[in-house]
């Protein structure tokens, strides 16, 4: 009798500790937020936290904690390689979906939702199509064909899996880039012209109405950067508004978000003014590829703290710039870093001439780094009225 009661009576206690929505402090003490994960602190504002991830990283059994951390950290993923057109269809007509499909299966296996990336951008072209175009024997008619029947048939295996599509990555040029006045660069628009650009988000539409159908680019996450007629996030914009006006099915734009603590960067109060912007066309926002960099100086390689540590801190802040920017916008739906540790990033191979690394929120052994911290921070201490929760993109038709 005794025993029962007991026991009813602790029936009693999980249940109402349950509704209060707490944990015993018995399970590890997860009322304390700093023992949470990122993508469960970032749910309670309905933010998705994601990460690229490296195949090879995450089947390398000598590696287990990069497999460990993206199940537990992120909600969202990202292919950092293995969606893009060199890796799908590395000979023309053969597709190989094999390492897509695996990242595809991790993410439901732990509930997360996929960005598809990349449908259309001028790097990691195979060698068949750009050689093909380069000699002639690809016509301009065959390209716009051969470009359509890639988004076809990319969006159709994945349709129903992939939340947001980067349909466009990057079509926009730079002011250090010749001519400095902003145009449409790249592969594509020099051989379809810059009518490519709502081509492929129609195309990915008819193949997926559901998927949201993003726009992607860097140095747009914040108007008013260097000259103002010369803007890119200004142009970014502009190009957002006139494929909106003419019905092209784009529901958001991408700022991926690769600053350098070298640089001035931005506010937070700048950045939060260009999401809310995009989000005046009705467009969602999403920062997509996050990484905040530094020269890795003699010192910094010797391991002189002196150097290290404001390198540390300011890498931090940036980080919280953007995070904070996203969460005072309930449009921006996802805030995804470009790898997590600085043992699988793409920043020491890129950018070597000076050196530069230090770039994401884990070190090379896997130790939380400061932003880390910072970003959690920023998740557990902002609310209403200023952070409200994420409004749901309705994909545009
Ligand atoms: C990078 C990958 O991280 C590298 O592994 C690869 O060698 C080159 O591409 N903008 C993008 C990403 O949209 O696809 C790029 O990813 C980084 C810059």
């Amino acid at each position: 009798m005794k025993l029962r009661r007991w026991i009813a009576a602790g029936a009693v206690a999980v249940a109402t500790v349950a509704a209060l929505n707490i944990t015993p402090a018995t399970a590890g003490r997860p009322h304390d937020p700093a023992a949470q994960s990122l993508r469960d602190l970032a749910m309670r504002h309905g933010l998705h936290v994601g990460t690229a991830v490296d195949m090879a990283a995450l089947n390398d059994p000598a590696d287990p904690r990069y497999r460990e951390l993206t199940g537990s950290e992120f909600s969202t993923v990202t292919a950092e390689n293995v969606m893009k057109w060199e890796s799908l269809e590395p000979t023309r007509g053969s597709y190989n979906w094999g390492p897509a499909d695996e990242l595809v299966a991790f993410a439901q296996q732990h509930h997360q939702r996929v960005r598809g990336h990349v449908l259309v951008w001028h790097n990691q072209l195979p060698a068949w199509l750009t050689s093909g175009v380069a000699d002639g024997s690809i016509s301009t008619t065959e390209l716009r064909q051969i470009l359509r029947d890639h988004i076809t048939a990319v969006v159709t295996h994945f349709k129903g899996r992939i939340w947001q599509w980067d349909v466009v990555n990057e079509a926009v040029s730079d002011p250090w880039d010749t001519p400095s006045t902003l145009h449409y660069k790249g592969f594509w628009a020099q051989h379809l012209g810059p009518d490519y650009i709502a081509d492929a988000f129609r195309w990915a539409r008819a193949a997926d109405p559901k998927a949201l159908l993003f726009y992607n680019d860097y140095n747009i996450e914040a108007f008013g950067s260097g000259d103002p007629a010369n803007d890119k996030t200004q142009f970014v914009y502009e190009m957002a508004r006139d494929l909106l006006a003419e019905g092209v099915p784009i529901d958001g734009i991408g700022s991926q978000g690769h600053l350098g603590t070298q640089y001035g960067n931005y506010d937070t109060f700048q950045v939060a003014a260009a999401l809310k912007k995009f989000a005046g066309l009705g467009l969602a926002t999403a920062f997509t590829e996050v990484d905040v960099r530094s020269q890795l100086t003699e010192g910094v390689r010797a391991g002189d703290s002196n150097e290290i540590n404001p390198r540390l801190q300011a890498s931090a802040a940036n980080f919280n710039v953007l995070l904070r920017a996203c969460l005072a916008s309930p449009h921006c739906l996802s805030f995804t870093l470009w790898g997590f540790t600085d043992k699988h990033s793409w920043v020491p191979g890129w950018f070597e001439n000076p050196p530069e690394g230090l770039a994401t929120v884990y070190d090379e052994n896997y130790q939380p780094k400061r932003a880390y911290q910072e970003l959690k921070a920023d998740l557990v201490f902002s609310g209403p009225p200023f952070v409200l929760p994420r409004v749901p993109q309705q994909p545009r038709r």
